[in-house]
Order: structure tokens, then C-alpha cells, then sequence
């Protein structure tokens, strides 16, 4: 059964109606299924079978510590891009072995604390990492284990400010450098060579992107053995999109994994990759309440009582989500709305141009809200960050509590002197 599904004329998380939730935990909020998250982990660890491999789920799609707690018990790895990441995933019981860290400007602090606990990968970006992370590994009397990104310069075809696999994106060490730093990482003491990855973009809806860009991976890996240079594993970064559309269809976790092993052949590499928005993306919604309808010259609005600052996507990248009324209404008008928050922008809206049946006090629920929704939400507008409600069978879990006034202004100090 979908994770979101209408029975009796309301709309379920599993088998919790969502107005039950709202009543209970109020809105907005967000809702997650934990089994859709499970599935979605599942899908991809059994493309895989017995093939040595790691899921390093990205914990920017969705950071919350119920969330990783749900993957570290299948036993998932995490890819993480700052220390804050990693302190999520150690408290909610992940596997410091079973972590890489991404990203292109790693400090000092974040290094020492990742080797430290002794993470899997430092997936490293250029030349001045790599002597950063060998001094300090030095410093630590360790050797850090290291995987270059490269960015192999394939069109993910995706959204200009989320593709990053091309020439002019600042991610990953440039193709043709990418020999010459290996070898100047080999020279150092206390680099241990284990990988190479490549991370080319994220929402991709084909798979050829991927294939190409683990060609070009595995065409540099020929010339590094040439060199002397042997690794154990290749991560080919994130992983694929979700159907934001119902009717999108959409490759399968299979389909991807078994295009990447037609490429990589019986090469005997661990295979990494770090899917975040397909694992966690269509495991959730945003719930909302509709305060006012308003008719405008121009247009309708329904006013609701989420906002940009708590789903950040339709405004930053114009990125449509589908909006369903949590009650289904047929003897209320249907009407064109754009579905806008209470906050003083344009860009405010979390919809447009939407047909519904609504009224006021109605509420809806925004699809496909699990990933880069809450972990991208601010309190811009002194607009606290809304509760998490986690969905397991017919247990409804509140996984982060809505943020009170005083924890919103929690750190902030007025200065004393007249
Ligand atoms: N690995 C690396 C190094 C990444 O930069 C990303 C995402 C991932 C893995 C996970 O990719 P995924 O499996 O989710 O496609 N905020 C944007 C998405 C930004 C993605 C950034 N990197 C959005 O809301 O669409």
C-alpha cells in the first residue's frame, strides 16, 4: 500500500489519518512513514545481493535523529558534509566505519573529529585538502583513508543549482588532474589510498548519467593500476530521483546498481553510493492548515500556515510539489489557488496555480516533503521550526517536538552597556 493513501475520505500516513496528527501534534508539521524509508533503504540493499558493497545514506536529505536511528538499525552507512552530520549520526547509533565525509571545505575541527572516530572515507576535492587532512592525520598518528571525487564533466540534466558533475561546478578534483594528484597522494605518509568517487548531481530521472560518469571512473582507475596504484572501492555518489508527478516514471534502485555493474564488470570493487532524496523523499509530507482563502484580481490564493522558511524548495529551485486536500471534499467548489505561506516574500508560495476543493480550516498535505524539506528549513520570519511526526503502523511518534518562542531565541544576548 502507498505510504500516503486516502481511506474513508481522509488521507493516511500508513495506518494514521492525518487529521488525527494534526489534531494531536498541531500543523504545520511534517509526517514521516517509517516503512517507506525501510523500502526505499531495502530497494537499494538488495540490488546490490551479495556484491560487496555500502549504502551511505546522505544525511543532508533528512538529518533528523529518528530518521538515521531507522537506517543504523538496517545497518546503513551515512555520507555526512559537516561535523555537525557526524555528531547526528553517532548519537543516533551509526557506525563511525561506516561513514564518509564529503564536501568541498572540511576545517581543521571536523577533520580532527572525524579521525577521531575513525570514519571510513574523507572523500577529498583538491590538492590543499588532501596536505590539510595528511598534517593532521600526522598530528593524530594515524594515516586518514582517502577517496578523491573527481568530477568526471557529465550532464546530469538535472537543475543548474544541483548539478555538479560539470567543469565549471566548484565540486571534486578536475578530470585530467586527477592522476597526478593520486600519485602525490601516494607519496604521503599518512594518506591511505581506499577509493575513488565521483558525485555528478542530484534529482536524476536517467540512468545514462550515471553510466557514464562510472565509466570515466573506471577508465582512470585502469591508469592509476598502471601506476601502481590499487583501491578498494569505488562510491558513485548520490542516488536517483524521485516522482514528484505521480504519472514520472522512474528508474528502480535494480536498474541503476545493475547498470553500474555492467560497467564496473567483475572488477573486484566495494561499491559505494549515497542515496539520500530517494530513500527518504516520498516517505513524507508537509502538513498543513489553510487560514484564509483570498480572492485577488488577478488570482486566488489559499493562505496556509506553512511558509517558505519551513519548505524551502518551490521558491529556491521553482520545484513543484503536489498538493492534496487531507479531507477530500466534494461538495466544496473547486477553485485555482496559488498555495502561499504567511511569510513578506514573493517567492513565498508552496504552490501554484493548483486545482482544490478547499475551505478555510481545511488542511493540505504537500507530497514528497521528506527530503530536503525540514533539514532546509530556517526561522526566518521568527517563524519557530515546525514538529516531526514519524509514522510506524498505526503509531504515530513525535520525533522532534515544535520549537518553543524561548528556544528560538535561545543564544541570543542583548549588549549591556548604555
Ligand atoms: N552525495 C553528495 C556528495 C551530495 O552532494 C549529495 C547531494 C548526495 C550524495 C545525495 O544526493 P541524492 O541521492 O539526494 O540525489 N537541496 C536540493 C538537493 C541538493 C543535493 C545536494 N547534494 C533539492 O532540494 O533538490
Amino acid at each position: 500500500m502507498a505510504p500516503f493513501h486516502y481511506a474513508d475520505g481522509r488521507l493516511y500516513a500508513e495506518a494514521v489519518a492525518l487529521p488525527e496528527i494534526a489534531a494531536r501534534f498541531g500543523t504545520p508539521c511534517y509526517v514521516y512513514s517509517r516503512a517507506e524509508i525501510e523500502a526505499q533503504w531495502r530497494a537499494y540493499s538488495q540490488a546490490f545481493a551479495a556484491r560487496p558493497h555500502l549504502i551511505c545514506y546522505a544525511v543532508k536529505a533528512n538529518s533528523n535523529l529518528a530518521v538515521l536511528n531507522v537506517l543504523a538499525r538496517l545497518g546503513s552507512g551515512f555520507d555526512i558534509v559537516s561535523v555537525g552530520e557526524l555528531e547526528r549520526v553517532l548519537k543516533a547509533g551509526g557506525d563511525a566505519a561506516k561513514v564518509i565525509f564529503s564536501g568541498v571545505g572540511k576545517r581543521r575541527d571536523e577533520i580532527q573529529r572525524a579521525l577521531e572516530v575513525g570514519i571510513k572515507c574523507f572523500n577529498v576535492e583538491s590538492r590543499s585538502e588532501l596536505q590539510r587532512l595528511n598534517a593532521l592525520a600526522a598530528a593524530a598518528g594515524v594515516r586518514a583513508p582517502v577517496s578523491l571525487r573527481v568530477n568526471p564533466d557529465v550532464d546530469a540534466n538535472t537543475h543548474p543549482y544541483i548539478a555538479t558533475g560539470l567543469r565549471e561546478n566548484k565540486f571534486g578534483v578536475p578530470w585530467e588532474e586527477a592522476l597526478g594528484v593520486y600519485q602525490e597522494a601516494a607519496n604521503l605518509a599518512h594518506i591511505n589510498l581506499s577509493g575513488i568517487d565521483c558525485h555528478i548531481g542530484s534529482q536524476i530521472t536517467e540512468i545514462s548519467p550515471f553510466s557514464d560518469a562510472v565509466a570515466k571512473i573506471m577508465e582512470l582507475t585502469r591508469a592509476l593500476r598502471k601506476h601502481d596504484i590499487a583501491l578498494r572501492h569505488i562510491d558513485v555518489g548520490g542516488g536517483l530521483g524521485i516522482a514528484y508527478e505521480a504519472a514520472a516514471k522512474m528508474p528502480s534502485a535494480k536498474e541503476l546498481i545493475d547498470a553500474i555493474y555492467k560497467v564496473v564488470g567483475d572488477a573486484a570493487y566495494e561499491i559505494l553510493v549515497e542515496p539520500g532524496r530517494s530513500i527518504v523523499g516520498n516517505a513524507g509530507v508537509l502538513l498543513t492548515k489553510v487560514e484564509y482563502l483570498k480572492e485577488a484580481p488577478e488570482k486566488n490564493f489559499a493562505v496556509v500556515d506553512a511558509a517558505m522558511n519551513d519548505l524551502l524548495r518551490p521558491a529556491l529551485y521553482g520545484a513543484w510539489q503536489e498538493i492534496r486536500p487531507v479531507r477530500e471534499r466534494p461538495d466544496a467548489a473547486t477553485g485555482v489557488y496559488d498555495v502561499v505561506g504567511p511569510v513578506c516574500e514573493s517567492a513565498d508560495f508552496l504552490g501554484l496555480g493548483r486545482a482544490l476543493s478547499v475551505q478555510e480550516g481545511d488542511l493540505l498535505a504537500v507530497s514528497s516533503a521528506g527530503a530536503y524539506a525540514f533539514s532546509m528549513s530556517s526561522n526566518y520570519n521568527s517563524r519557530p521550526r515546525v514538529a516531526e511526526v514519524m509514522v510506524d503502523g498505526s503509531e504515530a511518534h513525535l520525533i522532534r517536538r515544535r520549537e518553543t518562542m524561548s528556544e528560538m531565541m535561545a543564544g541570543e544576548a542583548m549588549i549591556e552597556k548604555l
